[in-house]
């Protein structure tokens, strides 16, 4: 079946909504305050820039030479036919993996949309017990949320390329950038903006360490929306003629601005209150709550547009993390896109309410494996291992695999006179850096 083409600037728009989601807004300033600023802010940049810009050039490649679903793309390109190589393609399971949970996040987004409306919490414990409450003893409210958002990730999906997905994009994308946009114009005008920026851009070596090392290059692949086939499945459905550097670096630069805005701007919030940075992963659902009430009635609006802005970011980025399974299921077993996108919806909206249930008291200790609990171990098993495997997969694929003339027909015209620094990190920079990632999660070293 012909997939539908995004126009040339609704492609870009639809793979920066897939990149600018919650892992910008999110958890990059967590992860940022955790592993204490500056000096992590400098590796996740340079990861972004000679890493994670050469797999999305390369992700870009397969989805646009290959033209379907993400398993079909690797076989195509393949030089032999029955090649093992379409297995790669079965990266577009960890998207559903990670949309398990990632819609139960958005579900907390939506819930703190309505509840900003008429209550803010006056103290950090009083927004900390918000917040536990919700996590550990609320699942009726986590269900309902998680259970809206499956229903608007699937009827945007039923609508295809165009319909859905580029129109949404559309739609939402400019209103994220209006709405951070402007309260990062408010930010600056506060005293607390110059500690927030020399807390991000002091690059205090003795504070990094090798796992963060090793975050800041899994949150590269986690934010750019590498590794899982979300790219390569937007890029099959690119224009002819389209030039992928560019919209790769378009991409790279809008996602790398939006989350050093978002940082900028927490962190001046978080100064000018009193509040201190590392919070975790409550940051925006514990200390910044806490902070809006701080800013009186001005403080509810901005929480309310803050969490809109976050919603927007986070359902422009789940299509994306359904699509490449559903693309798939209409490439090869031509299912119309509305039964794709039903049972997709169904996979992960089930498997993301037993994740939610895994965090609640009296299921948690049923639903813990080890160290964590399915929640987390979806979140670390993607995050950090699926999506590295991807890359590292990506990156031999097209750096040894397919054919040196092919790959600089396409591209070499292109990248000009980087073509060949960017195959040569490709080739080898790149897969050493993922096999490095790769062995220290699973704790070789
Ligand atoms: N990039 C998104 C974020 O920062 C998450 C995401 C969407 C993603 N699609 C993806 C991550 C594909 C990895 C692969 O929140």
């Amino acid at each position: 079946m012909k997939i539908a083409q995004f126009s040339r600037f609704g492609f870009i728009l639809a793979a920066a909504g897939s990149a600018v989601g919650l892992g910008n807004i999110w958890k990059f300033p967590y992860i940022t305050g955790e592993y204490g600023g500056g000096a992590f802010v400098l590796v996740y940049l340079l990861t972004v820039a000679f890493i994670g810009f050469s797999i999305m050039i390369a992700e870009m490649f397969i989805g646009y030479e290959g033209k379907k679903d993400c398993v079909t793309s690797f076989e195509t390109l393949a030089p032999q036919k029955k090649s093992l190589w379409k297995l790669a393609g079965f990266q577009g399971v960890s998207g559903l993996l990670i949309m398990t949970f990632y819609s139960v996040v958005i579900g907390w987004i939506l819930n703190y949309i309505v509840t900003s409306f008429t209550h803010l919490p006056a103290s950090v414990e009083e927004a900390q017990n918000i917040f536990m409450g919700m996590l550990k003893s609320d699942p009726y409210t986590q269900i309902f949320y998680h259970s809206v958002t499956a229903i608007i990730v699937t009827f945007i999906l039923t609508k295809g390329i165009k319909g859905g997905i580029e129109r949404l994009n559309k739609f939402l994308m400019p209103l994220l950038m209006l709405i951070l946009g402007g309260m990062f114009l408010y930010a600056l005008t506060l005293d607390g903006f110059s500690k927030a920026w020399n807390f991000m851009f002091a690059f205090d070596f003795s504070k990094l360490n090798s796992e963060a090392f090793v975050t800041a290059v899994g949150h590269a692949f986690f934010t750019l929306s590498l590794g899982m086939g979300a790219i390569m499945t937007y890029a099959a459905s690119m224009q002819k003629g389209t030039n992928l550097v560019k919209s790769a670096l378009w991409v790279v630069f809008l996602d790398t601005t939006i989350a050093l805005i978002a940082g900028l701007m927490l962190f001046t919030f978080l100064y000018q209150y009193g509040a201190t940075p590392s919070k975790g992963p409550g940051l925006v659902f514990i200390s910044l709550p806490s902070v809006f009430y701080e800013m009186g009635i001005l403080g509810n609006i901005f929480s309310v547009l803050f969490f809109i802005a976050l919603a927007f970011a986070g359902l422009t980025s789940a299509v994306s993390l359904v699509e490449p399974m559903v693309q798939y299921f209409i490439d090869r077993f031509t299912w119309s896109r509305l039964k794709a996108s039903v049972l997709m919806g169904s996979f992960f909206y089930v498997i993301g309410l037993v994740a939610l249930l895994s965090n609640i008291d009296g299921f948690s200790s049923a639903l813990t494996f080890g160290s964590k609990n399915l929640f987390d171990w979806l979140d670390f098993v993607t995050a950090a291992i699926l999506l590295p495997l991807g890359g590292l997969v990506m990156a031999i694929f097209v750096g040894f695999v397919v054919p040196k003339s092919q790959v600089s027909a396409l591209l070499e015209p292109q990248l000009g006179k980087f073509f060949t620094p960017w195959y040569f990190s490709l080739r080898y920079i790149t897969p050493i850096a993922m096999f490095i990632v790769i062995l220290n999660l699973i704790g070789v070293f």
